[in-house]
């Protein structure tokens, strides 16, 4: 049976306004995770998938407006009604406060988006603590070196206190991901958390994100460009492109049976070490259009090699399976096309 659903999105549309031009970043996003699961989102770079977390957020880069569509928030444990609901005319301001950093908490592509220059980390990650736990002075101490241990900081103790500034980049985003999990939120989401940092703390990271999964019935969101990763840590798949998911499902129904062009373009291209995280995907040919200046039907008619007349109109969102959807004209199947 389904688990309660911890996260609902509805129909989201965030766009950027500049110089009467707009941008439709992220164009009707409809998704929900259920308690203890994780949703993996994937996609080329500038598709939306960090502004569709930071509209879960609520926390909005200027410029950008959610113009439609609907949040829930389920935070409490087995609740029917949402404990937050936003829509387009409601932003509900002071909840959104209130769950964040507690029930809701965010691990950001920038550490410097979480941390504060100005205090020591284990400041920062101790009044997280103070604030949404009972725990006294000495154990907030203790909690906090023993996070900062987890993340495979080196010597903690002393680390403990010292300044963002003083850390290197990597030791900078492991802190900010020791923060996101010191008060168990119910809901993480994790975008691209682990960029920068090296294999063997990647795997011992998304090892601490699984064991608050499984403990806490934390319901995780993450954004990876790592189809390993998500092979290994995702219940469910979502794949976005230009603003749209394009196909979504559990993992073995997306990894699995991939049936949207740009899925399975996605699945045969091989990330090059070292290249980072804005690399072209090779099996793909051309490249995202201008994000103002959008085709008005399907997103990938451009550069998908099944491209035919019916493709300058949006396809509707069709339903393969009670988990798997797709919007495609053409879905494709391995012996070839419909
Ligand atoms: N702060 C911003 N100001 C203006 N445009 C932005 C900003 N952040 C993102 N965008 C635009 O929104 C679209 C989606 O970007 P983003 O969500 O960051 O993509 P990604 O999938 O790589 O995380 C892109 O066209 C990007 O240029
Ligand atoms: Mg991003």
């Amino acid at each position: 049976m389904a688990n309660p659903i911890a996260l609902q999105v509805k129909d989201l549309k965030t766009y950027f306004y500049n110089d009467q031009r707009c941008n439709k970043a992220v164009n009707g996003v409809s998704f929900e995770i259920e308690k203890g699961k994780t949703l993996c989102i994937v996609g080329e770079s500038g598709c939306g998938k960090s502004v569709t977390a930071s509209t879960i957020m609520q926390l909005l880069p200027t410029l950008s407006r959610i113009e439609e569509g609907e949040i829930n928030y389920f935070a409490g444990d087995g609740e029917n009604a949402p404990a937050i609901r936003i829509d387009q005319l409601e932003r509900n301001g002071a909840e959104m406060r209130r769950i964040r950093g507690s029930e809701i908490a965010m691990i950001f592509q920038d550490p410097m988006t979480a941390l504060n220059p100005a205090y020591t980390i284990g400041f920062q990650i101790g009044e997280t603590l103070q604030y949404h736990t009972s725990l006294g002075k000495k154990e907030i101490r203790q909690k906090t070196i023993q996070l900062l241990a987890d993340m495979g900081i080196p010597l903690p103790e002393r680390r403990v206190d010292e300044y963002p500034h003083q850390y290197s980049g990597g030791m900078r985003q492991r802190a900010m991901i020791a923060m996101a999990m010191a008060c168990q939120p119910k809901i993480l989401i994790a975008d691209e958390p682990t960029t920068a940092l090296d294999v063997t703390i990647q795997a011992q990271i998304f090892e601490l994100m699984d064991d608050l999964k499984k403990s806490n019935n934390t319901a995780i969101l993450l954004i990876t460009h790592d189809m390993g990763v998500v092979a290994e840590l995702a219940d469910s798949v979502a794949v976005m492109y230009m603003g749209n998911i394009v196909e979504a499902g559990t993992v073995e129904e997306v990894l699995g049976q991939p049936r949207h062009p740009y899925t399975r373009a996605l699945l045969q291209s091989i990330p090059v070490l070292g290249k980072g995280r804005n690399q072209r995907i090779a099996a793909i040919r051309g490249s995202t259009p201008d994000a103002y200046d959008r085709p008005v039907g399907c997103q990938f008619e451009p550069r998908c090699d099944f491209a035919s007349p019916d493709c300058s109109s949006m396809p509707d969102e069709q339903n393969l399976s009670d988990t798997h959807r797709l919007r495609c004209w053409h879905p494709q199947r391995d012996s070839g096309s419909e």
